[in-house]
């Protein structure tokens, strides 16, 4: 087994970490002075949101350069000193590569736009405004729509063209059909694997290949009545074209130069889909697996999918979950409102701990989020405050697409802005306004606190075979609300999950599974007595538990063991 399969990864949001220069954003010698804290949350890697030169229109997502680091962040040397410490600590390093697109500003498309026969032009997708009379600008080569809402093509006077953006307009979408654009890209990842590194988030990595004839899209015909122009259409020009999974493999192919460096790529597509992103083998180590995001908190429909991930997963490919990233609403505030969870500073009850249960437990990779540790919330960031792109270009998808909330500065201890930045410093993002309760000092003090839950449950996670490499098997306790598995691996212990998805306290009786007792281990309830021998026991309202049979070599023929 590898690192990135057995192990834990963990995102870090570097604007919004750790600030060290007072300028109220987080930089990388912000991150290494917290790696001793990481190290203590028994995750594996981390992975860093891009940390490239750029004009930060899309806060790093537009790179003006793939092989430097901004200053905002600190220099390569720095660059090179984190990469060393979280090594010397038996931490990995993931970068985040964005291939799709780069920044307006970087030096391919300023040659790229500079004239229609400089040698870079055609390094992007450039088109003739369409046939017709009006003004050359409103003739748009066709009906493709941004992620962000608003056309997928910017009119260039200078030339006469348009360029294609799926996402802001400062950053035009590569043409990896031009003969130079992959390998320059390749080029780029050996940068970064030649210093160290130890993999990749790929960002958008379906959508990296467009339409070879610039066809219309297709009306969606399930799209409802009010949907954005984005969702009235069908993406079958612009994801997944025809070709794309050619391109990863040799993407894949410079990863496997190395030793033991991984890429797991961001798609958001349905199981059936996702799935062939990882080949034979030979494409994505681990293509993200987003369900649980959009997923309604329900333990029929989450024990559901799981068995249809599973059940869809091709031969070799390891699985991996997610339940929160710089683009979605936090985990703990989408839990604690679909529950109606009361009191938030309460930790019995609280949905937010059984989420991270759930994510920690499941069999294949976690990737955590920052701050999701502590349960960080939303925080409410007013229109007038906004900074979010995609938001800004919808303003009236607001609510429901501002990214900030979730993006907002760590949560590290009492003082004035919260030891994320100096007490003078202004932080980029407001703190959440619960941050002198909500926070890591606070928590550390505190046995029964979220954080020390969470490392309770990754230091188990670690140290169990069976649940870091082990089996998954569904069990079914005939209760809507109660989702269980056991995770087993031969010739160690076995556990058993139990998570109570649902408002009402359910009894649980292990006879039903032909076992007379078991080990609890762990609960979300601090309350609850552990360790201590279990037969059958009331699970409360989001309560979660993890139960330990042990020396299952000898028993794998018993009844009801799966
Ligand atoms: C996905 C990234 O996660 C998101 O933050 C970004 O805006 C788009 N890709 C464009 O790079
Ligand atoms: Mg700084």
């Amino acid at each position: 087994m590898n690192w990135w399969q057995t192990g834990i990864i963990y995102q870090i949001y570097p604007r919004s970490f750790q600030d060290s220069d007072a300028d109220g954003v987080g930089d990388l010698n912000g991150v290494i002075g917290r790696l001793d804290y990481l190290k203590a949350l028994h995750i594996d890697a981390i992975w860093i949101s891009p940390i490239y030169p750029s004009p930060m229109h899309d806060f790093g997502y537009d790179v003006a350069d793939y092989c430097d680091i901004h200053p905002l962040f600190g220099t390569l040397a720095d660059f090179d000193r984190l990469l060393a410490e979280a090594h010397s600590r038996g931490l990995k390093v993931i970068l985040d590569l964005v291939p799709n697109h780069t920044s307006e500003e970087h030096s391919w498309f300023t040659e790229s736009r500079s004239s229609r026969d400089n040698p870079k032009r055609d390094y992007y997708l450039w088109r003739d405004p369409a046939p017709g009379d009006g003004p050359p600008e409103t003739r748009l080569p066709n009906n493709w729509q941004t992620h962000f809402g608003g056309d997928a093509w910017t009119y260039d006077a200078a030339t006469g063209q348009f360029y294609m953006h799926q996402f802001h307009r400062s950053q035009p979408e590569l043409n990896y059909r031009h003969p130079e654009v992959l390998p320059a890209m390749l080029d780029n990842m050996r940068f970064w694997l030649d210093r160290g590194v130890d993999g990749f988030r790929v960002d958008v990595i379906w959508l990296m290949l467009k339409d070879e004839q610039f066809r219309d899209e297709p009306a969606n015909p399930h799209a409802a009545a009010d949907a954005r122009p984005f969702d009235r259409i069908q993406h079958i020009y612009t994801a997944g074209v025809e070709g794309i999974h050619d391109l990863i493999r040799q993407m894949r192919a410079v990863l496997d130069e190395y030793d033991e460096r991984m890429m797991v790529g961001e798609i958001y597509l349905p199981v059936e889909q996702l799935v062939t992103y990882y080949g034979d083998g030979d494409e994505c180590h681990m293509p993200f697996n987003f369900q649980l995001i959009n997923l309604p908190w329900n333990a029929r429909v989450i024990g559901d999918y799981i068995r249809q991930y599973e059940g869809a997963l091709p031969t070799g490919g390891w699985p991996n979950w997610v339940l929160g990233n710089h683009d979605q609403h936090r985990i703990a505030t989408r839990v604690r409102k679909e529950t109606e969870f009361p009191g938030r500073n309460s930790v019995s009850g609280d949905p937010a701990r059984l989420a991270q249960m759930l994510l920690l437990t499941l069999r294949g990779t976690p990737t955590c989020y920052y701050g999701d540790e502590i349960g960080m919330e939303d925080v409410p960031i007013p229109l007038e405050q906004c900074m979010d792109p995609a938001a800004l270009q919808q303003p009236e998808l607001f609510e429901v697409w501002g990214r900030d909330p979730e993006r907002t500065p760590m949560q590290w201890d009492a003082s004035p802005n919260a030891g994320f930045t100096a007490p003078e410093a202004t932080p980029w993002l407001p703190l959440a306004a619960d941050y002198r309760a909500r926070n890591v000092a606070a928590q550390a003090d505190d046995p029964a606190s979220m954080l020390n839950f969470f490392r309770a449950l990754t230091e188990l996670r670690r140290a169990e075979p069976a649940l870091n490499r082990g089996d998954y098997h569904d069990v079914d306790f005939g209760i809507d609300d109660v989702l269980a598995y056991w995770r087993t691996t031969p010739g160690s212990d076995w556990y058993l999950v139990v998570l109570n998805l649902g408002g009402a306290s359910h009894l649980i009786d292990l006879a039903r599974l032909g076992i007379a007792e078991a080990q609890m281990m762990l609960s979300t309830d601090p309350a609850r007595v552990t360790p201590g021998i279990a037969t059958a026991f009331s699970l409360a309202a989001n309560e979660g538990v993890i139960l330990r049979l042990p020396g299952s070599s000898d028993t794998d023929t018993q009844d009801g063991y799966p």
